[in-house]
């Protein structure tokens, strides 16, 4: 997987490209991460991107021009490329849309500033536009990185262990289960005993239950939105602590 980042803070990057699970993915070239400063390409020498709204109004916004050519001239670089623009205005991001994007071998993320983009840059180009939740954030940069981070944990060999992502497939659309470590007591409260026990499949069977449950009180529009891609297994569980949230109840 090869990102391109266009961006006006290619700074922000600098850190996320070297630290932790995705610092080792790009050293061991699991995943490619450029970044690309979005004033190269504006046509003044005071490198401005931005000017005032047309009808008024507080904010600037970036021309449609100088990203255009940026966004076609980094294309052009490489293999054929999807390009996805971070706005408050675009499709939620969640688990299934991750998964659509890491089908791609190269993503162009398109970082967005101020009060946006001229629309001229979606109309032409025809993004996929992402928002990553019901909140205003000062720019795309922040959801540029939530974006690439969840889409590179797919990439096979970029999370260590291939059963922690396995495992998550299976649990897909349920809320993760509690976990413990060490010291055994807290303030009195205790580990559960069967995570003790050295009973795998029992504390298998425990963890997919608190997460059922965990799912079925706390995000019960989850267990509606992820049916058809839960196991059977996960559907009796849920028929059993919520039967009224089973879709397929007559
Ligand atoms: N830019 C500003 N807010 C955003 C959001 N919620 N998602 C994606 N891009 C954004």
């Amino acid at each position: 997987m090869h990102f391109d980042v266009l961006t006006i803070f290619p700074e922000f990057f600098a850190p996320f490209r070297t630290t932790g699970v995705l610092g080792r993915a790009v050293e061991r070239s699991l995943i490619g991460i450029d970044v690309h400063d979005m004033r190269d390409w504006a046509d003044n020498k005071w490198r401005q991107l931005d000017d005032e709204p047309y009808g008024g109004g507080p904010g600037m916004v970036i021309q449609a021009p100088p990203v255009i050519t940026a966004v076609r001239e980094i294309e052009r670089r490489g293999d054929r490329v999807r390009t996805v623009l971070l706005s408050p205005r675009g499709r939620m991001l969640d688990q299934t849309l991750v998964e659509e994007l890491a089908g791609e071998t190269r993503l162009l993320v398109l970082c967005g500033r101020y009060e946006g983009f001229d629309e001229r840059v979606a109309e032409i180009l025809e993004p996929d536009e992402v928002s990553i939740g019901d909140y205003i954030l000062g720019g795309g940069e922040v959801a540029a990185m939530v974006v690439m981070e969840a889409v590179a944990r797919l990439v096979p060999g970029v999370v260590g262990d291939p059963e922690s992502v396995a495992e998550d497939s299976f649990v897909a659309g349920l809320l993760d289960h509690p976990s413990y470590t060490r010291p055994l007591e807290v303030e009195g409260c205790e580990v559960p005993e069967v995570l003790r026990s050295g009973n795998h499949a029992k504390i298998a069977r425990w963890r997919l239950e608190r997460g059922v449950e965990a799912t079925v009180t706390r995000r019960p529009d989850l267990i509606i939105k992820n049916w058809d891609r839960y196991p059977a297994e996960v559907r009796r569980l849920i028929r059993r602590y919520a039967p009224g949230l089973d879709p397929e109840r007559g």
